[in-house]
């Protein structure tokens, strides 16, 4: 009998069973809301990047049902054959507006607008300057281009000019860093690290994913948040977060653009977005533009949350954004944490390596502006509750 060639892949997963890394996957039963059902019990839900409740928000849901109605399901190609719309060129133009820059080109996710740009505008001859705590997704884009990679600690920009000093001027050389640091919540140093990024002659890039609708005049993002509009070269958004929707954009001038339309594979390669999704996309900025309170709502919430459990006595790290970490140290606490929650009716999920250093396991809480208070406190009980049990605080 033919022995299964994928045999050690079982092997694999009994190891992240016997380290506590093994995931299961939980299941909605119903729409990604504040409060909802996850696996049959009603929870307070602290684990999505739905910031701003876009995902059922009604006007989006109504583009997005008009859209299939008009325009069926699909587009049937990518967007250099036969898979552009309109409503695709009428998102990036109004994204291009929203973010103050001459282009924007629109990919399926966040994940594939930054692999699919850093791995189109670099080659083997060229250096990326990175951040250690960077998106898998720039990682993946750097590995991909075949460029060289120096990682920098974690917004030590002091580290990024050592590095920049003993490359050779002529080479080219990508500065990037994340907006908002996802497992952490902290912002990249952005004002520092465009400085050094024109000092050196570097391409600055920032991957906005978890800023876009949340930092910013209406949510533009860390680049309007630090005053450093047309000094960042690419920026990276995420439709998928605060937008409620699905897919990433590419914001910068329109050579970037135009370059990206031939040279990143994603976009070559792989299905346009469907209308509805990209109907939604639309609706979404037309609700940040008109409905800001709601941004307004997700601050409130989000310092009534953080100021909560640090009174509480957690670590949260150092987070500056509606994303909370709540360190448990190794991966089997992290775990427990969240399973414990989980049964208190509170989803957070736990969030371990590789995802995180071993020793920095946690659950990661996001609040949303259609918390209520008492959804908040709610929560607030529970964390109190097991955190004692486990001797968190
Ligand atoms: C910092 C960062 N960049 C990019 C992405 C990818 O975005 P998307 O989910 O739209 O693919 C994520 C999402 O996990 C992220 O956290």
């Amino acid at each position: 009998m033919r022995q299964d060639p994928l045999g050690y892949l079982s092997t694999e997963l009994q190891a992240l069973r016997d380290q506590g890394l093994y995931r299961r996957l939980r299941v909605l039963d119903g729409e990604q809301k504040a409060c909802t059902s996850i696996d049959g019990r009603s929870v307070v839900n602290l684990s999505s990047n739905n910031y701003l409740g876009l995902t059922t928000h009604p006007r989006l849901r109504q583009k997005a049902l008009e859209a299939v109605e008009k325009f069926g399901v699909g587009t049937g190609s990518v967007r250099t054959i036969a898979g552009t719309m309109a409503m695709h060129m009428e998102l990036e133009r109004k994204l291009a507006e929203f973010k103050n820059v001459e282009a924007v080109v629109v990919f399926q996710s966040g994940f594939t607008a930054n692999a699919g740009t850093v791995s189109a505008i670099l080659t083997k001859d060229d250096v990326v300057i990175s951040d250690e705590l960077n998106h898998a997704s720039i990682i993946d884009g750097c590995r991909l281009s075949r460029a060289a990679i120096r990682v920098f600690p974690h917004k030590d920009v002091d580290a990024a000019r050592r590095i920049l000093g003993g490359l050779p001027a002529g080479q080219r050389k990508l500065l990037i860093t994340d907006g908002v640091f996802s497992m952490d919540g902290d912002l990249g140093p952005l004002p520092a690290l465009c400085e050094l990024a024109e000092e050196t002659g570097c391409i600055m890039m920032v991957d906005d994913a978890h800023a876009s609708g949340v930092f910013g005049k209406n949510g533009r993002g860390t680049i309007d948040h630090f005053g450093m509009h047309g000094r960042v070269d690419i920026q990276v958004g995420t439709l998928s977060k605060a937008i409620g929707a699905l897919g990433g954009y590419v914001a910068g001038t329109k050579a970037l653009i135009e370059f990206l339309h031939h040279r990143a594979r994603p976009f070559l390669f792989s299905t346009s977005h469907p209308p509805a999704v990209a109907a939604a996309c639309i609706a979404a900025i037309d609700v940040l533009l008109e409905e800001p309170e709601i941004i307004d709502r997700l601050w409130e919430n989000t310092r009534f949350f953080k100021s909560g459990l640090a009174r509480l006595g957690f670590d949260t790290g150092l987070s500056e954004s509606p994303i909370t970490p709540v360190i448990a140290g190794d991966s089997a606490r992290a775990t427990k944490l969240s399973d414990r929650l989980f049964e208190e009716g509170v989803f957070a999920q736990s969030i371990v390596f590789p995802t995180v250093a071993k020793d920095k396991a946690r659950v990661r809480t996001i609040v949303t502006s259609t918390h209520t208070r008492e959804d908040l406190q709610f929560a607030l009980d529970a964390f109190a509750k097991v955190g004692k049990e486990l001797g968190l605080v």
